[in-house]
């Protein structure tokens, strides 16, 4: 289970974020936990999670390890201030920061060389999702952001299907639209890298997930897990979603 808190919370909001969500949990982690704060509350994250299961990670790298790259930093650094996973390739940095598929696989690359996990993100938008297009979109982001992996990189990433169109909007995909999305990408993943590898693939879904609807999306074994935005951010709706899992 995963939060991406985007561009919220200051570092005195993440330490009482994490104070009152390891009361919460009570030390049950049913789960693996991801949090995803912005960079510069990481150590603050990282500080607050020590002595627990919950790992770290940042929202965004680029792939050079460094130089004249100004505003920018690198999964090296990332891992340096105590992260260990990292999203890449979030349909808002696709929208917003002009991210494509080229981008998001050499940002997966440098991810993996600096000892980072990434998650993946791909999805549709929502004109394509009325055109009947998810199919075509995600093979697409699959072929130019994923295939050019080496399996021995594919097993280390993370996936997460996260429709445009229900990112922020209350607009949950029912249990049964995620679960086909997600079969289609693992369908991709068997024809590049193989069946044991599109098994292992652990595929996450994002867009508007909440205490009340994650069971229903749990209940379907496509998917592995969900990686929520708006209901991270209170400790305890995040608690129950993580039961959940
Ligand atoms: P919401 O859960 O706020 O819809 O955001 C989803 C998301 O973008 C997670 O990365």
């Amino acid at each position: 289970m995963a939060a991406n808190w985007k561009m919220y919370k200051t570092t005195g909001q993440t330490t009482a974020f994490f104070q009152q969500f390891k009361a919460e949990l009570n030390g049950s982690e049913s789960c693996e936990i991801v949090v995803f704060p912005t960079t510069l509350c990481i150590p603050a994250a990282v500080e607050a999670a020590s002595g627990t299961s919950i790992y770290i990670g940042g929202q965004n790298i680029y792939w050079c390890r460094e130089g004249a790259y100004t505003g920018e930093i690198s999964g090296e650094m990332l891992h340096d201030a105590g992260a260990t996973w990292t999203l890449i390739g979030h349909s808002e940095r696709r929208q917003y920061f002009c991210e494509t598929d080229a981008n998001v696989l050499k940002k997966t690359q440098a991810a993996l060389e600096a000892g980072l996990t990434p998650v993946v993100c791909v999805g549709e938008r929502l004109e394509e999702h009325q055109a009947g297009k998810v199919h075509d979109v995600l093979i697409r982001q699959f072929a130019g952001g994923i295939a050019g992996l080496t399996e021995e990189q594919f097993a280390r990433i993370v996936i997460a299907y996260e429709p445009v169109w229900a990112i922020g909007t209350g607009k949950t995909a029912t249990p049964e639209i995620a679960a086909d999305a997600h079969r289609l990408i693992r369908s991709e993943a068997e024809k590049r890298f193989g069946a044991e590898a599109a098994q292992e693939l652990r595929i996450l879904y994002g867009g508007s997930v909440k205490p009340d609807n994650i069971g229903g999306l749990m209940a379907e074994a496509e998917i592995d897990g969900a990686l929520v935005g708006g209901a991270s951010l209170d400790p305890h709706s995040f608690a129950k979603i993580v039961s959940a899992g």
